[in-house]
């Protein structure tokens, strides 16, 4: 027997909170009874569980890297109609992003129908580090950047020791370009941390997240991940 929402969450409908949600919000319904209860167990093999009147069934897992775009959104739908990210990868699984990018931000972002796996890679107490190239406004100073090393007191909180990079200025231009990796996942942690230090930034990418990179791909490609990638997040995650 296992929790509805972990259930929910497997056959990769959505992640296990939005799972909860989904229950909470009585559109789960378990041998034809609507279900509210958060506790309730089901027995996957012989328990008739449906989302919004549709039967789960345990759809294959599957694991995208996408190279985002910027200008689309991190999202599976847009009430305003926008792109999203699912809309460029072709699939028949109903795949979301694990996490986001800001609209405006570029860079690496996955996907996919997991819902354990998603949950895994974000919760806050694993540490996957993730890497940002951020052009910036002004040529930031190395005790300016040290400030960010030893963690900046932001809105939400301070954040955690991230490590810098300082990689090229143009002094004509009055702009630089950074390089900053930090595990947390605050929203729009990176732009709020180099503004706070008096340097707005004008274009942001992901590079890299834990040991993956863009390698190989352009703007708006993807490809799948390799078992022993998932496998070696998994591990990641859990040490
Ligand atoms: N930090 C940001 O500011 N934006 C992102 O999209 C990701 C990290």
């Amino acid at each position: 027997m296992e929790r509805l929402q972990k259930v929910i969450a497997q056959a990769g409908i959505t992640s296990r909170r939005k799972a909860e949600t989904l229950i909470e919000e009585g559109r789960v319904r378990v041998n034809g009874k609507t279900v509210t209860e958060l506790g309730t167990k089901v027995d996957v093999h012989t328990d008739d569980v449906e989302v919004d009147g549709v039967p789960i069934s345990k759809e294959e897992p599957v694991y995208y890297l996408l190279y985002k775009p910027q200008g689309i959104i991190s999202s599976v739908e847009d009430h305003l109609g926008r792109k999203v990210v699912t809309d460029l990868i072709e699939t028949e699984s109903r795949i979301f992003p694990i996490g986001r990018l800001d609209s405006d931000t570029s860079g690496l972002l996955l996907l996919t129908n997991d819902g354990e796996f998603a949950n895994l890679l974000m919760h806050p107490k694993y540490r996957i580090h993730k890497t940002y190239i951020a052009k910036v406004q002004g040529i930031p100073s190395r005790q300016k950047l040290k400030q960010l090393e030893k963690g900046i007191h932001l809105e939400d909180g301070k954040t955690a020791p991230a490590r810098t990079k300082f990689i090229k200025g143009n002094n004509q231009k009055g702009t630089a370009i950074v390089e900053l990796t930090i595990h947390e996942g605050k929203n729009r942690q990176v732009r709020r941390m180099l503004e706070a230090i008096g340097h707005p930034v004008d274009k942001l990418k992901r590079e890299q997240y834990g040991f993956l990179t863009l390698k190989g791909l352009n703007a708006g490609e993807y490809r799948e991940l390799k078992p022993h990638e998932v496998k070696k997040l998994r591990e990641l995650a859990v040490t």
